[in-house]
């Protein structure tokens, strides 16, 4: 029933063109053609990592987490069935679009957007960046990290994803603000069945697209470097300068991609064995680095 890896995100936009021109001119992701999609941007061997619906609005409209056999995945349809979660079967149709052999959508207490799969297909041409990124740290560890809000309560969304899907945790963050009356930020990565040191990580802060930031790994530093210039040179503003985080020693940055949801570019993450793991507590996210570009 373990889960092993974040394996796409479907995100909803008024304006699908900015993702293409993002993953593209920007990221380096390659373009595949998906039926149905405005637009679907690879990043390995997998079919494609993001799938944008051209939409109303620009929100995350599913998380798909990828099982290893339809054992496991059956098994954690009946589970999460049997502690009460509505359950949605993905339809044959849609189920061809996610390129997955099956899969069913619920959410998580915060009303956050699951998918669980199994089979992934239709996997065609190998990856080429069209501006030569090398390549993307990705594989058995999945398209990277996502973060996500905590809306319906940090403590009750927690515990649905360690107590219920089985996720394991790798750090609690609370970085605090003396003197000035500012609510602490709370942060809580997990991670899955792969090394990364997290796939998911919730968070007291708010999110209006449901994205708090979604990140991407590089090869290596220079990879960082050149993504970093074509940041600046496609005129694209940062949310956070170069840093290099505590936790899982990600080097990276955050740019604001398109309807301004955060993605960190990063390279030199943690990759962990868990059997001999302790989770940490932390007070602050960063080595150095990480400002905030404000304005
Ligand atoms: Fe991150």
């Amino acid at each position: 029933m373990k889960i092993s890896n974040l394996g796409y995100l479907i995100v909803s936009s008024q304006a699908p063109e900015s993702w293409r021109t993002f993953g593209l001119d920007v990221v380096g992701t390659m373009e595949v053609t998906v039926p149905g999609a405005e637009v679907a941007l690879k990043i390995d061997e997998h079919p494609f990592r993001f799938l944008i619906e051209k939409s109303h609005e620009d929100r995350l409209t599913a998380i798909g987490w990828e099982m290893a056999n339809r054992a496991d995945f059956e098994a954690l349809r009946e589970h999460l069935a049997a502690k009460g979660l509505m359950i949605r079967n993905g339809t044959a149709e849609q189920a061809v679009k996610r390129c997955v052999t099956e899969f069913f959508a619920t959410e998580d207490p915060s009303g956050n957007p699951l998918e669980f799969y199994y089979g992934r297909t239709g996997c065609g041409e190998p990856f080429v960046s069209p501006i030569g990124v090398s390549g993307f740290v990705t594989g058995d560890m999945g398209l990277g990290h996502l973060v996500v809000p905590a809306s319906g309560g940090l403590d009750e969304t927690h515990s649905f994803y360690t107590s219920i899907l089985g996720f394991g945790d790798s750090d609690n963050l609370t970085i605090s603000f003396p003197p000035e009356d500012i609510p602490d930020i709370l942060v809580r990565f997990m991670h899955v069945e792969n090394p990364r040191h997290h796939s998911l990580a919730l968070t007291t802060l708010p999110s209006p697209t449901g994205i708090v930031h979604v990140m991407l790994e590089m090869e290596d530093l220079d990879n960082v470097g050149h993504c970093l210039d074509r940041v600046m040179a496609n005129g694209m503003s940062l949310m956070a300068s170069l840093g290099r985080h505590c936790n899982d020693n990600m080097l990276s940055f955050y740019v604001n991609g398109p309807a301004n949801i955060p993605v960190e570019i990063g390279c030199d993450g943690l990759q962990l064995d868990w059997s001999s793991f302790e989770p940490t507590v932390s007070t602050v996210p960063d080595i150095w680095g990480h400002a905030y570009v404000l304005g």
